[in-house]
């Protein structure tokens, strides 16, 4: 089967590489020419784990192409995905759903008949059928079909995810005769995952693209109730580690997205819970739970800047903070909504003197920061002569490290680790005054 793949970003590289291992030819179109020309060589320009060897891999087999050029793709295509960016429009919750038209509107001009198209990108609901508008409106005479197929990705586990899916979520239109030919089609693509279990879940358009804000919105409320619930611990004396142990062994709740950390962040859940806030509120069916937990998760990251300079009491202004970790989770280069962002410059303002140290974020981060945050070598050059040492992303490097390996670099000791890669008490057998999230810090140590 041959498909077009709209959009050489994160989710068109990753479901393009991962189609073309199902058995698939894809032609990937990329519009932008040095993206575009680096992809070609088997550059890719984004850290995921596995995904340039992959791309590579598809590329030398034959079945994965790249271009600027949608008519040829098109021609031979049974399906093109569109998989552009949806960003949040300035000054507004709404998504931004320009590229998205204007893919459509360029499928409009170059579809051979027959064609299926289908949305990756995460959209607001009533896309799908805006789409489908486009295509019937430009092309009266055009036979095509429409589908939805949100992508769950996470980032660092994008090809595992798409790999290894919980389920694939394929959304149709209800007219009988277009859903069974999108329905044969987006079956036989994703026929490896198949068996043993059927992972393909089919249902309407509209509740496909619900389906895919309305799981990221859940775990982000997740995520945020773990936060407040570390806040009330730390107030009245619990452990969150011991409480969330013993709500996650309920089947009804799980063990997942209950680790206590500085706010979520990334390119899709502070997007993705705006957008279905904002959607909502259109609709007529606000949705309190989710703008509650857009609001706690900002306040979270200004609060926490807040509890480093009360650590610091009147010193900051002498204080040397290493920060470890500026993306918004570990195993990526993405600090797009990264608490670091927030958190950063307000010690900065507060007159912290600031050294950081990120594996993979620090280019994207300079342009984002204040200009005068110097840049580590590594962790051990980060905490040199620090007074303390703050933790802001899980990497497995910083994790590594120990009591031993610090101390004979930094000035103070004082460590404040906002995603609980090390233990209390190993630091505070070792000297060091260690803070974290979600228990009392007067407590004995565990
Ligand atoms: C998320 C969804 O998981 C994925 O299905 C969707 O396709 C895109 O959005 P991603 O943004 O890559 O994926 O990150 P994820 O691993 O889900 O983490 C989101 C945020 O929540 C991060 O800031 C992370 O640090 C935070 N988080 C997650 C916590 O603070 N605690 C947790 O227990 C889990």
């Amino acid at each position: 089967m041959h498909i077009t793949m709209i959009g050489g970003g994160y989710v068109g590289l990753v479901s393009g590489a991962c189609l073309a291992a199902f058995g698939a030819n894809v032609t990937i179109i990329e519009r932008d020419t040095q993206r575009l020309d680096c992809l070609q060589a088997g550059q890719v320009p984004l850290y995921e784990p596995g995904l340039e060897a992959l791309i590579t891999q598809q590329q030398q087999a034959g079945r994965l192409t790249f271009t600027q050029d949608l008519a040829p793709a098109l021609r031979d295509s049974q399906a093109v995905f569109i998989a552009v960016g949806t960003p949040t429009r300035r000054g507004s919750g709404h998504a931004d759903l320009s590229y998205v038209y204007a893919a459509a509107r360029m499928i409009a001009a170059h579809a051979p008949d027959n064609l299926l198209v289908v949305t990756k990108s995460t959209v607001p609901v009533g896309t799908g059928r805006q789409v489908a508008h486009i295509l019937r409106t430009t092309r009266p005479d055009l036979t095509f079909h429409i589908a939805s197929n949100p992508e769950f990705l996470r980032e660092g586990h994008a090809i595992n995810d798409f790999m290894q899916p919980d389920r694939v979520i394929i959304g149709l239109e209800d007219e009988a005769q277009t859903a069974s030919h999108a329905r044969t089609l987006l079956e036989a693509l994703y026929a490896p995952l198949h068996t043993p279990q059927n992972r393909l879940i089919f249902m309407g358009i509209e509740s496909a693209e619900l389906t895919k804000y309305a799981a990221n919105a859940f775990l982000a409320m997740k995520v945020t109730f773990a936060n407040e619930m570390a806040d009330l611990c730390e107030a009245t004396g619990g452990h969150i580690a011991d409480v969330t142990r013993g709500m996650g062994l309920d089947p009804r709740i799980g063990p997942a997205f209950l680790t206590p950390g500085p706010g979520y962040g990334g390119s899709c859940f502070p997007k993705d819970t705006q957008a279905l806030a904002t959607s909502a509120r259109q609709a007529g069916a606000p949705t309190q739970l989710i703008e509650t937990t857009i609001a706690a998760n900002e306040a979270r990251k200004r609060r926490l800047a807040e509890r480093i300079i009360a650590l610091a009491g009147h010193n900051i202004t002498h204080y040397t903070i290493a920060v470890l970790g500026l993306s918004f989770k570990a195993h990526t280069d993405d600090i797009r909504q990264a608490p670091a962002l927030t958190i950063l410059p307000l010690l900065h303002e507060a007159g912290a003197t600031l050294r950081v140290y990120d594996p993979q974020a620090m280019n994207a981060a300079r342009p984002l920061l204040p200009h005068d945050i110097s840049y580590a070598r590594n962790a051990l050059h980060a905490a040199e002569g620090a007074d303390m040492l703050l933790i802001l992303t899980e990497w497995p490097e910083f994790a590594a490290l120990s009591p031993a390996d610090i101390a004979p670099t930094m000035k103070g000791r004082l460590i404040v680790d906002y995603r609980q890669i090390w233990h209390q008490n190993d630091w505070q057998k070792a000297g060091f005054n260690y803070h974290g999230l979600g228990y009392k810090m007067a407590e004995e140590p565990r």
